[in-house]
């Protein structure tokens, strides 16, 4: 092998000389080098390295915020040239980073440094939020915005997001519903899917591509109380078939890493939950990836109870399988005397070590540790126009046009006066959102901006403060009733700032913060047609206003080309096409509201008692789960199934014909869920199973099949098992999860009442111990 000759030689030189001597080295030489088998260019790394140097390459320094931007904490630039740092966390530019790589090939090894950071939905282009590009049910744009992503990230020097969020929220109080795709495990999947794709493409080593991470692993969405950190205390099937799957999705997808989540599970805190870790991500569903803690997430299994000190919190943490401790820096500064007296076992240390140097070599940091950062790339990659075009286009397409009585949208662009009213609509932050990377407010299109550019030269747009979203200042009631009165229509944009939503920004009450929902009857009270924009995180409870304004987009926050995409759909430039990736409550109290729940003994029936509901509101949603108006209308004929019955092993075709019955064309998402009428554990009343996005011309029709396989039919049972189970199935398909066409089949078997299992689950890590039937009751 000479190329690992090579290698040996290379490292084999120490210090500053060393450093130079890999700097002045042609690219050939490096190429060479890749081409070295990975395991055992790694072993040979590892075999060279201190025990020192093996936790620095464990270890992730956060990066703060200075008057020049992003850079290492003081002291860290010496970490780095002393080996004692592996990724660095929030830190970027081309030219920044290559200072750092060029300080970590000073080291005794030179291996190279890994730049993180949060690229959740867009780096210097910002695209919509997580849950508003769910909202597009579009997966090959989606897919394109983290592209996108990659390519700015990555031409400022980035290898590695902590994206995408994978989190399945079943509660709008939780703030950080906004970053994930909703409340459902199949789009979820298909969203976690998509995303891994785009950040990493097809060849991690490529410039342009980077390490995508699923968080938090798992269940950290089932917060209690919608409380972001809190315990979450989920059944071991509710976290299989509802939790499990979008993580399972994105691993399968290639996602080289996964984060921890900070909540606990039965007692468990996930950052030492060998069962989760080292078990099920690792052992059952055979991923070699890279298991990043969350931010301080080892030393808080302290706080969590389950470690007296720290020492014992990074060993817990190691043995279920955490390889990269960010920002504790337990394992570094704790965790070698306990591997000298043998209480954490080296084979542990090195194959999280080998891990963390496995993704360095698929990136191609072995063969360039400087490709990717690269100012020229950077310059013109960043704000691109194409990037532009296509966050306008997603943007547009997460839109969610949630009631438009009378045909009040879209609005005519020859109106005299448009009043535009709220805080918010010129809150360029907010209209970037949470988590906005390197976007900057001053690129972003606010909705007022993309109102006035929208409008021909002799339409006059008025604008009034009216209320915000963090005061009970009612001050500008006034400015806003005087505005709205002068106009033929009203632009009334309300919803929650930024910092009213993401991590640890939960709330109690879900509707208008502040004085919004008094500003909203004052301007109603003017009689004026109303336009109400909701710019929010987290699906908000309006049934205060919902039934007495005639229109309302939910626009969640959409990015740079916000302003731009929201002026699209009001002025009928684009048509909205957007569902709601969750259900839509009428307050706070209904929650965790979600439409795959179970049907219990008492199913809520109006006017008796016993049931399961409340007294003081119904306990249906305002707007259920995949609800989206369009400026078309859709209609849906002749639900027809291949069979009636289907056999296991078959494949059942479910069609529909779906017509453009409006005037104007426009996109469609239909949507096809099942019930499992009967089963041995309790089945949801429905399940998406499988969603298409068309787009019709005025008057076209066309068919839409969908095929149904056993996987599509299957669950966890009692002994984890997953399984499926013969019997009738019922087939929903439509517009929403609750407007929808039914039909029936029943699953056969030869045997007619064998369950067929599609996975095990490895025997070593379930829980409880497994209560294995010999025969399943035929149904
Ligand atoms: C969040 C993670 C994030 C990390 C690094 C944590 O507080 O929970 O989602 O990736 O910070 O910024």
């Amino acid at each position: 092998m000479p190329n690992v000759g090579r290698l040996r030689w290379l490292h084999r030189t120490t210090g500053a000389a060393a450093g130079l001597l890999l700097a002045a080295l042609g690219t050939s030489a490096f190429a060479q080098r890749a081409s070295a088998r990975p395991d055992r260019f790694v072993d040979s790394l590892i075999a060279r390295m201190t025990l020192e140097e093996k936790f620095g390459q464990l270890t992730q320094l956060p990066g703060q915020w200075g008057d020049t931007g992003p850079s290492v904490s003081e002291g860290g630039a010496d970490e780095i040239r002393r080996g004692h740092v592996g990724s660095i966390l929030g830190v970027h530019g081309a030219a920044y980073t290559r200072r750092m790589q060029d300080l970590a090939l000073q080291s005794r090894l030179r291996i190279p440094l890994v730049f993180a950071h949060d690229v959740i939905h867009g780096f210097r282009t910002i695209f919509p939020v997580s849950i508003a590009e769910a909202a597009s049910w579009d997966p090959e744009a989606v897919e394109q915005a983290a592209r996108i992503a990659a390519t700015e990230a990555t031409a400022a020097g980035l290898h590695w997001t902590f994206a995408p969020m994978v989190d399945i929220a079943r509660d709008a109080r939780w703030g950080r519903i906004v970053e994930g795709a909703g409340e459902d495990p199949y789009l979820g999947s298909i969203m976690a899917a998509a995303r891994v794709r785009g950040f990493q493409g097809t060849d991690l080593s490529a410039p342009n591509t980077m390490l995508a991470t699923a968080k938090h692993f798992v269940a950290y969405g089932a917060a209690e109380g919608g409380r972001d950190y809190n315990v979450a205390d989920v059944s071991e099937v509710t976290l299989r078939d509802i939790y499990l799957p979008p993580f399972h999705a994105a691993v399968d997808a290639g996602a080289r890493s996964v984060m921890a989540s900070f909540n606990e599970i039965a007692g468990v805190p996930v950052h030492a939950s060998e069962r989760l870790i080292d078990g099920v991500l690792r052992a059952e569903w055979g991923w070699n990836g890279l298991l990043v803690s969350d931010w301080t997430g080892v030393l808080e299994l302290i706080p969590h109870g389950v470690a007296a000190d720290s020492a014992v919190a990074g060993a817990l943490a190691l043995r279920a399988g955490v390889d990269v401790d960010m920002v504790s820096r337990i394992y570094f500064n704790k965790l070698t005397p306990l591997v000298r007296s043998g209480r954490v076992a080296m084979r542990d240390v090195d194959a999280a070590v080998r891990r963390v140097l496995r993704v360095k070599y698929e990136l191609g940091l072995f063969v360039d540790p400087h490709r990717y950062s690269d100012t020229a790339r950077e310059r013109r990659t960043l704000l691109a126009a194409e990037h532009r075009a296509a966050a306008r286009d997603m943007a547009r397409k997460a839109i969610v046009l949630l009631r438009n009585e009378g045909r009040t949208l879209p609005l005519s662009k020859s109106l005299g006066t448009i009043a535009v009213i709220g805080s918010l609509a010129t809150d360029a932050r907010s209209t970037n959102g949470n988590w906005a990377a390197a976007g900057r407010p001053e690129e972003a299109v606010t909705v007022l901006d993309g109102i006035r550019r929208a409008v021909p030269a002799g339409t006059r747009v008025v604008y009034a403060r009216g209320a915000d979203s963090a005061t009970a200042d009612t001050s500008g009631f006034a400015e806003a009733v005087r505005v709205a009165r002068e106009a033929d229509a009203v632009v009334l944009v309300v919803g929650e700032h930024q910092e009213q939503s993401a991590e640890a920004n939960n709330r109690a009450f879900i509707g208008l913060p502040g004085a919004q929902e008094g500003l909203v009857r004052a301007v109603r009270a003017t009689g004026k047609p109303i336009v109400v924009v909701l710019m929010a995180g987290r699906p908000l409870a309006i049934s205060s206003f919902a039934d007495s304004v005639p229109a309302i987009l939910n626009a969640w926050y959409l990015g740079t080309e916000m302003g731009n995409a929201v002026a699209d759909v009001l002025f009928g430039d684009a048509n909205p096409s957007g569902k709601l990736p969750v259900s839509m409550a009428r307050t706070a109290g209904q929650m965790p509201l979600y439409y795959n729940h179970k049907h219990t003994g008492r199913p809520p029936v109006a006017n008796q008692k016993y049931t399961s509901k409340y007294i003081d509101v119904p306990w249906t949603p305002l707007y259920p789960f995949g609800h989206g108006l369009s400026y078309t209308t859709f209609a849906y004929r002749n639900l027809r199934l291949s069979a009636p019955t289907m056999r296991l092993g078959d494949t059942l075709v479910v069609s529909v014909d779906v017509a453009n019955t409006g005037d104007r064309a426009g996109a469609e998402v239909v949507q096809l869920y099942i019930r499992d009428e009967v089963g041995s554990l309790t089945r949801p009343v429905k399940e998406l199973r499988g969603f298409r996005r068309i787009t019709l011309r005025a008057g076209e029709s066309q068919t839409v099949s969908f095929a149904l396989g056993a996987k599509d039919l299957a669950f966890h049972d009692a002994a984890l098992d997953l399984v499926v189970e013969p019997g009738f199935f019922r087939v929903f398909v439509g517009t929403s999860s609750e407007q929808v066409e039914e039909a029936r089949f029943e699953l056969v078997d030869a045997r007619r009442c064998a369950k067929r299992v599609l996975r095990r689950s490895a025997p070593r890590f379930t829980w409880p111990a497994k209560a294995r039937t010999a025969a399943v009751t035929c149904r």
